[in-house]
């Protein structure tokens, strides 16, 4: 039924850690920090609002139009305030860009590592409309000293084992601060942007996990040394098994090769005979140019890939849409997987390398089907 959705919450979450919040899945309660979009909903070009995956770490603060100042400091010539009225006069362009969770399909990393257990639905897409950062940054004389620019949200909170209030702050090297298609947000899906999703003002950082597109922007600071801070040097960045506490981490930042399996679903009993296979796939690094699929039987063996049929049409930081047609004469048991492949030749691993807080998890996507000769038959 149109506008009722299934909330479910993740087995293990408790409301009082927020390390492990409840999931819901669906239009987004008023205080929802964790929601996500469900797996059939990766089929739509860009997902409706309502249904798009929100990740917020802290309540969402209450800004209006009138009030909102953006401030850009730092090391440039001259720092300056804006107000949202300078922004609108500035101008906007549109862009349609895949969002991906860094902590997204979590719940399928073994050991189960720390942090919200999404399963495969924190990624959506959007049609956004913005300002170009960089021409933000130019009007205020970045200095060519500049390395990286920090975004800060309005919103605050605590986190765990971090002492007082902070921030939701993040940073971006330089280079992709100045790069034309990170825009400085005000409209998603053609509508102004909900409070869920960074009214008035969000970054979006296409090609880069969700983390660095900073929702309820208040701030915007060229810096000439690298930024430090919770989110960006503890929280979203990769911890390899046997890594000591000292040595430097990687920042979680391009979006790794993936795709994922919209249908058939996990654990969907099919007839035999012809079934049309679809998914989407994404790379922050390069474009989409193979998607292979293999159907095989649950007890092994048999595993071929083959080339699924990509769907025209995708722009660069949007995902594309894949399906394969495939007959299975046999009932039984089988596995369906999905790899993609980048321009730049990045690949799925069958595993992605574990790291401590399950990100980047792009593991190659497997959904167990039934196949019985009186199975439904395959209407969708
Ligand atoms: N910006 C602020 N200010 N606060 C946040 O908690 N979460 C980040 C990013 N921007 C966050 C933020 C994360 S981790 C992700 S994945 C995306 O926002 C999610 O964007 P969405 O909620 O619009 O889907």
């Amino acid at each position: 039924m149109a506008g009722v959705h299934n909330r479910k919450v993740a087995g293990e979450s408790t409301a009082e850690d927020p390390r492990f919040l409840p999931l819901e899945v669906g239009a987004p309660t008023p205080d929802a920090k964790c929601v996500e979009a469900s797996l059939p909903s990766l089929v739509d070009e860009t997902t409706p609002t309502n249904r798009f995956f929100v990740r917020s770490h802290f309540a969402v603060p209450r800004l209006t139009e009138e009030d909102w100042r953006l401030s850009i400091e730092g090391n440039l010539e001259h720092p300056t305030v804006l107000t949202y009225a300078d922004l609108q006069a500035l101008p906007h362009r549109d862009l349609v860009s895949t969002l991906e969770c860094a902590g997204n399909s979590r719940s399928t990393v073994r050991p189960k590592p720390e942090g919200v257990l999404w399963g495969h639905g924190a990624v959506s897409t959007g049609r956004w409309r913005g300002v170009p950062l960089w021409m933000v940054l130019d009007r205020a004389g970045l200095k060519p000293s500049t390395v990286e620019v920090a975004l800060q949200g309005a919103d605050q909170g605590t986190e765990p084992g971090i002492e007082g209030a902070l921030h939701y702050e993040m940073s971006i090297d330089v280079a992709k601060a100045l790069h034309p298609d990170t825009l400085l947000v005000d409209h998603m899906n053609g509508e102004r942007l909900t409070p869920h999703h960074g009214f008035p003002v969000r970054v979006i950082v296409p090609g880069y996990y969700g983390m660095a597109s900073v929702k309820w922007l208040v701030r915007v600071e060229a810096r000439d040394q690298p930024f430090r801070g919770y989110f960006r040097d503890r929280a979203y960045t990769y911890i390899r098994e046997g890594q000591r506490a000292e040595e430097p981490r990687k920042p979680a930042s391009v979006v790794r090769v993936k795709s994922l399996i919209t249908w058939p679903r996990q654990g969907q009993v099919l007839a035999t005979g012809p079934h049309v296979i679809r998914g989407a796939a994404w790379s922050g690094e390069s474009p989409i140019v193979r998607v292979e699929v293999s159907v095989s039987p649950a007890q092994g063996g048999g595993e071929i890939w083959r080339p699924a049929r990509l769907r025209p049409g995708s722009t660069r930081h949007a995902w594309t849409h894949w399906e394969l047609m495939c007959e299975i004469p046999e009932s039984g048991f089988y596995i369906i997987r999905a790899r993609a492949t980048d321009e730049n030749g990045n690949c799925q691993p069958v595993e992605a390398e574990w790291n401590f807080r399950g990100l980047g998890n792009n593991s190659i996507h497997c959904v167990p089907v039934e196949v019985r000769a009186s199975g439904p038959p395959d209407i969708e």
